[in-house]
């Protein structure tokens, strides 16, 4: 801010040196899990389908290191995922992981998964969310706070380590998701056989914004201006420079736009340095992958807005620059937003023959945002399918209760008329469902859903247990202790059938069914119950006048 211009947070800089990373860092200390529950949309990077796909490449991983390693074998990996945000992937993959593990005859491998965050507040909901309790106690779960842009080491908070002191002989497992797209980054044009940098000022739609705060994202307004500039001697680091001037020549006399992600690739050289060349990363974000689709994209595509600023991300250039360090690359080369790529310094692709056809087979080929293809297709469309390939849809997305959430009403409705060896098959799949979701007050309310799917099957103490269970993860909410009164109310506990009418109606007063169903368990009278009667005979009454008149 400026005496002279109140809503000018900071004038024209490089855009990697602009005040909005830290920003953007300060509204995530400050919002929290909140974030998520408010704007950040998260499902593409945070469902049962991704969790099981990136847990397939890692043990694949993992497998063919210990053939190649055979003299580390025993020992034990480390996995960080860094900006885990609100737990919902690490839930999934932990998952994953431990069934795979077992599944290829790995279930004696020990690992510790690192779940990091800038944001305290993420660290701390995810330490205390009782899903992840078991793996704490394992000591197969560990939590830092970590800085992607800064950090060189990582602190373990319950270890009370050091990674650096670990001596770890195993690569390091990095997973990172939609956090390379918001922190720091350069952005160039490529126009008129001219390179231009791009700058950045920022301004906000009301005067004082507060950067340390910063909650109201949305209020920035961003004024880009561009400026000829030199590649082959932009940045002190002589591979950055390298990376950014091979881009033109491949540009030919397309305009084009170029982003060099610098704080991924601060983020690769810590990694480089702490582990000794030696780690694994597996990263999805909005990005490029192929070059020459930077010629296909104009400004508007540089930076979009969803709950917080993303960036595209060069995926491109991180491998070009672990390349030029003696590392290897693979990315995914499609034009989906949402992409997966793989990177790894210390082991060569050439030598990961089956992490390479697992990766191509489960994330390039058919990955993450292909399956929220389908998912938007079931969504909007599932009032034609049947109830064998609703069922093979939740099959497909590994059982993630939002998929069954989409599906959930057109399963109702197909019930009646289904076989019962297919009901079967439902409550099989559902038995999946319930065991996935995520604990925390966040997104649909599966928990209900079943309940009323079993109550329609009159499985009574099941469908209780479900409501019961939904009042627990997603709180007070009206409907689930409604439908907690009905079975116990049949099960003839009344105090109980009470307990949760009057909650139910105390949270929704529109609920004429529970305010009805008080009175009546209270044995008062419900005014409520004339008002037909009284509707009804002042009608006829009014009815018997227009008679009386017109036969007069
Ligand atoms: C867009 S969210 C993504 C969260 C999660 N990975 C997902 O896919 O839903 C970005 C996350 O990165 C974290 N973050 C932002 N800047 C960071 C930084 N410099 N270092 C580490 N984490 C950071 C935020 O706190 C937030 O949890």
């Amino acid at each position: 801010m400026t005496e002279a211009d109140p809503k000018l947070i900071e004038s024209h800089v490089r855009l990697s040196h602009s005040k909005l990373w830290e920003i953007q860092r300060n509204y995530f200390a400050s919002m929290g899990i909140q974030a998520w529950k408010e704007e950040v949309p998260f499902y593409i990077s945070s469902n049962a389908f991704i969790g099981h796909r990136y847990a397939l490449v890692i043990v694949n991983f993992i497998k063919e290191w210990r053939i190649l390693n055979p003299l580390h074998a025993e020992e034990p990996f480390y996995l960080l995922e860094v900006g885990s945000g609100p737990g919902k992937f690490s839930f999934y993959f932990l998952k994953s992981l431990k069934s795979l593990l077992t599944e290829y005859g790995l279930e004696a491998q020990k690992f510790c998964y690192i779940f990091s965050d800038v944001t305290e507040k993420n660290i701390e909901f995810c330490r205390e969310n009782p899903c992840f309790q078991p793996y704490i106690q394992r000591q197969e779960m560990d939590f830092a706070h970590f800085n992607v842009e800064e950090d060189k080491d990582i602190q373990l908070i319950i270890g009370q380590k050091k990674y650096s002191e670990l001596q770890s002989k195993t690569p390091l497992i990095i997973i990172s998701n939609y956090t390379f797209d918001c922190i720091k980054q350069d952005a160039f044009e490529y126009e008129k056989d001219k390179l231009h940098e791009i700058q950045l000022a920022l301004r906000s739609r009301y005067k004082n914004f507060d950067t340390q705060k910063a909650l109201h994202l949305k209020e920035l307004r961003f004024d880009f201006h561009k400026s000829i500039i030199e590649p082959e001697h932009y940045y002190e680091n002589p591979i950055l420079n390298e990376i950014l001037a091979a881009y033109p020549p491949l540009f030919k006399d397309e305009n084009a736009m170029i982003m060099m992600p610098l704080g991924a690739m601060q983020f690769c050289d810590n990694m480089n340095a702490l582990t000794k060349s030696n780690f694994f990363m597996i990263s999805g974000d909005k990005g490029v992958s192929i070059p020459w689709h930077f010629t296909l994209m104009g400004e508007n595509y540089r930076v979009t807005y969803d709950g917080c600023y993303s960036f595209l991300v060069n995926f491109h250039a991180i491998g070009e620059y672990l390349k030029k360090q003696g590392g290897d690359y693979l990315l995914t080369e499609n034009a989906n937003n949402f992409k997966v790529n793989l990177y790894s310094m210390g082991t060569p692709f050439s030598r990961l023959i089956e992490t390479t056809a697992c990766f191509k087979a489960f994330v390039a080929d058919m990955g993450p945002e292909d399956y929220c293809y389908f998912f938007d297709e079931f969504l909007t469309s599932g009032y034609r399918f049947t109830l064998k390939s609703l069922l093979a849809f939740v099959k497909l997305s590994r059982w993630d209760p939002n998929a069954y959430a989409i599906v959930h009403e057109r399963i109702l409705e197909l019930l009646p008329l289904a076989e019962k060896v297919h009901v079967e098959d439902v409550k099989q799949e559902l038995d999946k469902v319930a065991e996935n979701v995520y604990p925390a007050n966040m997104g649909d309310d599966v928990y209900n859903m079943m309940g009323i799917f079993y109550q329609t099957q009159n499985e009574n103490d099941k469908a209780l247990a479900l409501y019961l269970r939904s009042l627990e993860v997603f709180g007070d909410k009206a409907a689930p202790h409604n439908n907690a009164a009905m079975i116990y109310e049949k099960q003839k506990n009344i105090p109980k059938a009470l307990f949760h009418y009057q909650k139910s109606y105390q949270l929704d007063d529109t609920n004429k069914f529970a305010n009805r169903k008080i009175h009546y368990l209270t044995g008062r009278p419900y005014i409520g119950a004339i008002v037909p009667v009284v509707k009804g005979l002042f009608i006829v009454g009014l009815i018997g006048l227009a008679l009386y008149f017109i036969s007069r």
